[in-house]
């Protein structure tokens, strides 16, 4: 299927350092608010889809956004959040949403891999010791059709770029 400019379909959204590092100790690794407000921007209005340890990473689920947690949990309550329990099960329920998002974590990320339409990835220039690993982007499957680099953010002197890739077809 092409997607119209409208409907840019099931997005992973990430920030992920030279390693791949994501989190560690169920925490994201650095703070970089510039890169927050990016994430609000984009998702702001849309369907956020999370597996259940990011979701408890969380102080709460995120406002405005129509949170989705995977949890093989039968009987798991979410507090300001549907809760479903496998990925095709989520995606099923956000197939009306023209850009639903896949937020994390690890788990979520390596197994939706093939399921989604594109990828947001903030590369942080940087590597860090961590627990849990974005996967690979195969250059094979994938098309890289916006880069922007920043040099030294004013909050975290990290230096990070913003990637966007679309699946080859
Ligand atoms: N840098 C970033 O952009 C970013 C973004 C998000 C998260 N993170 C970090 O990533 C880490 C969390 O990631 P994670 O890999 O440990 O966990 P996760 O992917 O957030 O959640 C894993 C949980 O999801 C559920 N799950 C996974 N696959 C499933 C399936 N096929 N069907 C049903 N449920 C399934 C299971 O929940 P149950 O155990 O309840 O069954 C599993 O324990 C944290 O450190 C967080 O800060 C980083």
């Amino acid at each position: 299927m092409s997607l119209s400019d409208k409907k840019k379909g099931v997005t992973i959204i990430a920030a992920a350092a030279e390693n791949n590092a994501l989190g560690k100790d169920n925490k994201l690794i650095w703070h970089l608010s510039e890169d927050l407000k990016r994430f609000k921007k984009l998702t702001y209005g849309h369907a956020i889809i999370m597996g259940r340890k990011t979701f408890e990473s969380m102080p709460m689920a995120l406002p405005k956004r129509r949170n989705i947690i995977i949890t093989r949990n039968k009987f798991y309550l979410a507090k300001g959040a549907e809760v479903c329990n496998s990925i095709e099960e989520a995606l099923s329920i956000v197939k009306d949403d023209l850009q639903p998002f896949i937020i994390g974590g690890g788990e979520i990320y390596r197994q939706s891999m093939e399921l989604v339409d594109r990828i947001e990835l903030t590369r942080i220039h940087e590597e860090f010791n961590a627990d849990t690993f974005f996967p690979n982007i195969p250059e094979t499957k994938w098309k890289l059709i916006s880069e922007n680099r920043f040099l030294n953010s004013s909050t975290a002197n990290l230096s990070y770029s913003y990637l966007t890739y679309i699946r080859k077809s």
